[in-house]
C-alpha cells in the first residue's frame, strides 16, 4: 500500500491510474478534492479495491495520523498542493497553508509513523515529494538549464511556497533522517488537465471559439513533459532513487508560449477544420507579474543514475493531448459546470 495525496488533481490521478495499472499495489488517495480535484478522472476505479479514496485536508495531522495507523503504507507520494501561479498571485495564502503548512504537517506525520516502525519496513519506507522547476527561478536565454544545484531563486508565490515545501523535506532528512526523495519537474501536459494551465485552456477556448490571451511577447520558454512521462519518472525515483536526493525531471523540449499556441492551432486545424485557422484567435495581453522568462531542465542526473528518460516527444505528445481533449468534450464541460460534484455525490454516498 502507498499513500498519494493530491491523487484526484491533474498528475496525481494521471499517477495513480498509471500506478494501479502498471504497478497493481493498492493506493489510499488522500485529497481535499478543492476546484482543482476531480474524482471523475477516476471513475474507472471507483469500484477497484485497490483504490481507497479519501477526502481530507493534509494540513488535518489526526486524519493522516489515522490513515498512516489504519492503512500502513510503506510509501508516501506527495503530490497535494495549489498548483496555478495565477492564483498565487491572487490569492497567495492557501498556497502558504497547503504548500508549506500541510507538507510540514505531512512530514511530521511521517516522521512519527516511520519512527516507531522497526526492521525492513523501516529501511524501506520512503517519503517522495513532487515539486517543481520554478524553484530556481528564471533563466537568461543563454543560460545553462537548472541542474540540482542549481541556487534557490523563486519569483511567485506559488514557486516560494514550492520551495519552501522543499527545504522543509531537506531538513527533515538531515535533522530527523526521514527517508526522503525529492523531484522537481518542469511543465506537464497531457490528459485531465485543468482548464486553467496554457495547454488546456488554448484547447477549451480555441474550440469554443474564443480568444487565446497570449500574456506578454509570448516568448516567454517552458520545459515540456508529457504527464504520463512524469508518472514513470516518479515511479522510477521512488523505486532506486538515492535518499536524500533531489532529481530533475524534464522534457528536453524548450518551447516559446507563441510556438506551444501555434503548434496547437495548426494541429486543431487539421484534426477539427473550421472556416479559418484557430491562431486568428490569438491576443496578445498583459503580462503576468514577475512572469518568469524561462525555465529549462538539465535531465542528465535522473538519466545517468536512473536509466529514466521520457518516452514521448512533444511532437507524440501533444497530438495525443489534443486528441484527447476532442475526444472528452464532456469531461471538460463537466469541469467547468461542476457537474463532476453531482456525479460524485451519485456515486460516492459520503460526500
Ligand atoms: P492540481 O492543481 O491539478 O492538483 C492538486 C490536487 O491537490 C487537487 O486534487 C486538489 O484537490 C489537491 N489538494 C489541494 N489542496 C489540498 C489539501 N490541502 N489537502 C489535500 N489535497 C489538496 O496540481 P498538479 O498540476 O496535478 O500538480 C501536482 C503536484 O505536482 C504539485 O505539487 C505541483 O507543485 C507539482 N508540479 C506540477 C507541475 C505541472 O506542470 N502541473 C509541474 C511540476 C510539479
Ligand atoms: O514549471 C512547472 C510549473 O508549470 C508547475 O510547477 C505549475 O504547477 C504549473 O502550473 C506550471 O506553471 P506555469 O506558470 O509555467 O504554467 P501555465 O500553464 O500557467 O503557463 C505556462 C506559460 O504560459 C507561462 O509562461 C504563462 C503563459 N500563459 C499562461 C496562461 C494560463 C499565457 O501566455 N496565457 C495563459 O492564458
Amino acid at each position: 500500500m502507498i499513500l498519494v495525496t493530491g491523487g484526484a488533481g491533474f498528475i496525481g490521478a494521471n499517477f495513480v491510474l498509471d500506478w494501479i495499472a502498471q504497478v497493481g499495489e493498492p493506493v489510499v488517495n488522500l485529497d481535499k478534492l478543492t476546484y482543482a480535484g476531480n474524482l471523475e478522472t477516476l471513475r474507472s476505479l471507483s469500484h477497484d479495491g485497490r483504490h481507497v479514496f479519501v477526502q481530507g485536508d493534509i494540513c488535518d495531522r489526526g486524519l493522516v495520523d489515522a490513515l498512516l495507523a489504519e492503512h500502513r503504507p510503506r510509501a508516501i507520494v506527495h503530490f497535494a498542493a495549489e498548483s496555478h501561479v495565477d492564483r498565487s498571485i491572487l490569492g497567495p495564502a492557501e498556497f502558504v497553508r497547503t504548500n508549506v503548512e500541510g507538507t510540514f504537517t505531512l512530514l511530521e506525520a511521517a516522521r512519527a509513523y516511520w519512527g516507531a516502525l522497526e526492521g525492513a519496513g523501516k529501511a524501506d519506507f520512503r517519503f517522495l515529494h513532487v515539486s517543481t522547476d520554478e524553484v530556481y527561478g528564471s533563466l537568461a536565454a543563454d543560460a545553462p538549464a537548472f541542474t540540482e544545484t542549481h541556487p534557490y531563486e523563486p519569483n511567485s508565490p506559488y514557486s516560494a511556497s514550492k520551495a519552501a515545501s522543499d527545504h522543509l523535506v531537506r531538513a527533515w532528512y538531515h535533522t530527523y533522517g526521514l527517508p526522503v526523495l525529492t523531484t522537481n519537474c518542469s511543465n506537464n501536459y497531457g490528459p485531465y488537465q485543468f482548464p486553467e494551465k496554457l495547454i488546456p485552456l488554448m484547447i477549451v477556448n480555441a474550440l469554443a471559439g474564443k480568444a487565446l490571451p497570449i500574456y506578454g511577447d509570448g516568448m516567454n520558454v517552458r520545459d515540456w513533459l508529457y504527464v504520463k512521462d512524469h508518472c514513470s519518472a516518479i515511479r522510477t525515483v521512488l523505486a532506486r532513487g538515492r535518499l536524500g536526493e533531489t532529481y530533475n525531471v524534464g522534457g528536453w523540449n524548450e518551447m516559446a508560449n507563441v510556438d506551444i499556441v501555434n503548434t496547437l492551432c495548426a494541429i486543431l486545424d487539421e484534426l477539427r477544420p473550421g472556416t479559418g485557422s484557430y491562431a486568428d484567435q490569438i491576443t496578445y495581453v498583459k503580462d503576468r507579474p514577475g512572469h518568469d522568462r524561462r525555465y529549462a531542465i538539465d535531465a542528465r542526473k535522473i538519466e545517468r543514475e536512473l536509466g529514466w528518460r521520457p518516452a514521448e516527444t512533444f511532437e507524440t505528445g501533444i497530438r495525443k493531448t489534443v486528441q484527447w481533449y476532442l475526444d472528452n468534450e464532456t469531461w471538460i464541460a463537466n469541469v467547468q459546470s461542476g457537474a463532476y460534484r453531482d456525479w460524485v455525490a451519485a456515486n460516492y454516498a459520503d460526500r
